[in-house]
């Protein structure tokens, strides 16, 4: 068996054959794959039918694996670092489906995601596709004069309900003080490619500095850039598929579009990255933009 490299798409995504991911990497293998995964950003595995030890594991080659602490809600009860994504299986499904908009995970912690695994475990059989954004082509898609107005502008993200655990009410208060809101640069340097990335989704509320007004054009106007179709790769899932991807330089949004008599079961792992950011003190202003 010999490991191979394919493109997905023209602007981002690589399918990776040819190797067992069940079974801890040889090292070589190893940084051919985490090579592979600088390159194009999102990485697909067919047909690995893993335990979730296996898929703990996979991560853990390449990063540290995080304890989702700040995402209780999602949390498997004996497995901390995976979150369960699962319809509801008496075939409605859950209309409060995480990852509905772009995005990029744990974008609004300060230290945001640098790798997430996605194993698709039961999908439907046509849609529930996730769609994934080159946030380097989005940035370098500016002209000079807007790359300047960005340098230096910080765009304030919220983590939303997940972060909440609600089981009794003092879970909630303690809860909902883990992650206040982080005001993040919107432009980002890639700590391993040196390229420079927006940094910026629906989950971005406001721009640090700006008004309402101003800050609700230009957010939605860089998130409606950053998921143009040519910078864009749209995954059809199949089951035993394993996503990878780099957060650092993408964003990603879950279609949550299908029969909803069918399970749409995915488990998740992130990868910790390095920090970035600062607590946001002001008070939130406005809703944001939406797509
Ligand atoms: C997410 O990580 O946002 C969920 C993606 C998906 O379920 O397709």
């Amino acid at each position: 068996m010999s490991l191979e490299i394919g493109r997905l798409s023209y602007p981002l995504g690589a399918e990776i054959t040819g190797v067992d991911i069940s079974k801890p990497l040889d090292e070589q293998i190893r940084r051919r794959i985490h090579a592979a995964f600088l390159e194009h950003s999102v990485l697909l595995f067919r047909g690995q039918s893993l335990t979730r030890e296996q898929h703990i594991e996979f991560g853990r080659q390449f990063g540290e694996v995080d304890s989702q602490d700040e995402v209780p809600k999602y949390k498997h009860p004996d497995y901390p670092q995976i979150l369960v994504h699962k319809s509801n299986p008496n075939g409605q499904p859950a209309d409060k489906y995480p990852g509905k908009i772009w995005h990029s995970d744990h974008c609004y912690r300060l230290i945001p995601a640098m790798a997430t695994l996605l194993r698709g475990i039961d999908v439907p059989r046509v849609g529930g596709d996730t769609m994934f954004a080159n946030m380097y082509l989005a940035y370098e898609a500016l002209s000079e004069g807007m790359k300047k107005l960005l340098e230096g502008l910080h765009g304030v993200h919220y983590g939303g309900k997940a972060r909440v655990d609600t089981s009794t009410p003092e879970r909630a208060a303690q809860t909902s003080q883990i992650a206040p809101p982080v005001a993040q640069p919107l432009v980002r340097v890639h700590p391993e490619t040196g390229r420079k990335t927006l940094f910026v989704g629906e989950k971005c509320k406001e721009i640090e500095g700006l008004n309402s007004d101003e800050s609700l054009l230009l957010l939605r106007y860089l998130c409606q850039l950053a998921a143009r179709p040519q910078f864009v790769y749209r995954h059809r899932w199949q089951n035993n598929d394993l996503l990878m991807w780099d957060n650092r330089c993408t964003n990603h949004i879950a279609l949550n579009d299908y029969d909803p008599t069918q399970i749409r079961h995915m488990e998740k792992t992130t990868l910790r990255g390095t920090p970035s950011g600062y607590v946001f003190e002001g008070s939130r202003q406005y809703e944001g933009p939406r797509l």
